[in-house]
């Protein structure tokens, strides 16, 4: 079992904004299927504020430089897990909730599902562990929808080693992100809040299927 009971305990009390988060390895076209979201949603006169993690506020980019850095090969990984949830926690209170508290639609490029998934599943720290690290962290503030886009780890390694400049995770061995995908398999299987959606097809059918959950959600 992947998750135990960690995020059982989570609860859903903010009744204002909508709060969506998107995951996947590296070079799952998440950052084009975001922006092409927003657009959609802007459409629909919603207001809507795009933001990533780590990172997002002046200190979560400070922690960032510091977790996606080349030169710390030698970071441990519960030392990993801790600047993580440290960013996490400033951007979600200097960023998230006043959005959510303005009832703003919030658009997020990764959040506690990728600690979940990287620290706890891919590095073995635990995903109890990490589970607890960041439930003190993300308090109630539990997205009401996550998309997993899904895109094979050969296919999706294949583009980012073409696409972009690569950081310390990207250059993680192959087995790595093997491990990574398998932990978004396992943890969309048994989290119903979070959707698989199909990634290997073109970006305006990913669009269209995030959109179908998105719609149901706002119109019941
Ligand atoms: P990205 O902005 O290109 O997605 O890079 C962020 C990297 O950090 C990516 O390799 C995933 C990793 N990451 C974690 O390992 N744990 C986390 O909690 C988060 C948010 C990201």
């Amino acid at each position: 079992m992947l998750l135990q009971k960690g995020y059982t305990y989570y609860r859903w009390i903010m009744n204002k904004g909508l709060f969506i988060t998107f995951e996947g390895g590296e070079g799952s076209g998440k950052s084009t299927v975001i922006q092409q979201v927003k657009q959609q949603l802007l459409d629909k006169q919603l207001d809507v504020f795009i933001t990533r993690e780590p990172g997002g506020s002046g200190i979560g980019e400070e922690i960032r430089q510091t977790l996606l850095k080349h030169e710390n090969t030698n970071m441990d990984p519960l030392t990993e897990s801790y600047l993580f949830a440290a960013a996490r926690r400033q951007h979600l209170m200097e960023c998230i909730v006043p959005k959510l508290a303005a009832d703003v639609v919030v658009l997020c490029d990764r959040y506690v599902d990728s600690s979940i998934v990287y620290q706890g599943y891919a590095r073995g720290i635990g995903v109890e562990q990490v589970a607890a690290i960041n439930k003190v962290v993300i308090e109630d503030y539990v997205p009401q929808l996550t998309f997993f886009i899904d895109v094979s780890p050969e296919v999706a390694l294949a583009r980012i080693q073409t696409g972009r400049d690569q950081n310390r995770l990207d250059v993680e061995t192959a087995a790595f992100h093997q491990k990574v995908y398998e932990g978004y398999m396992l943890l969309a299987a048994q989290t119903p809040r979070i959707k698989r959606i199909e990634g290997d097809q073109p970006v305006e059918q990913v669009v269209a299927d995030i959109m179908k959950y998105i719609n149901e959600y706002l119109h019941g």
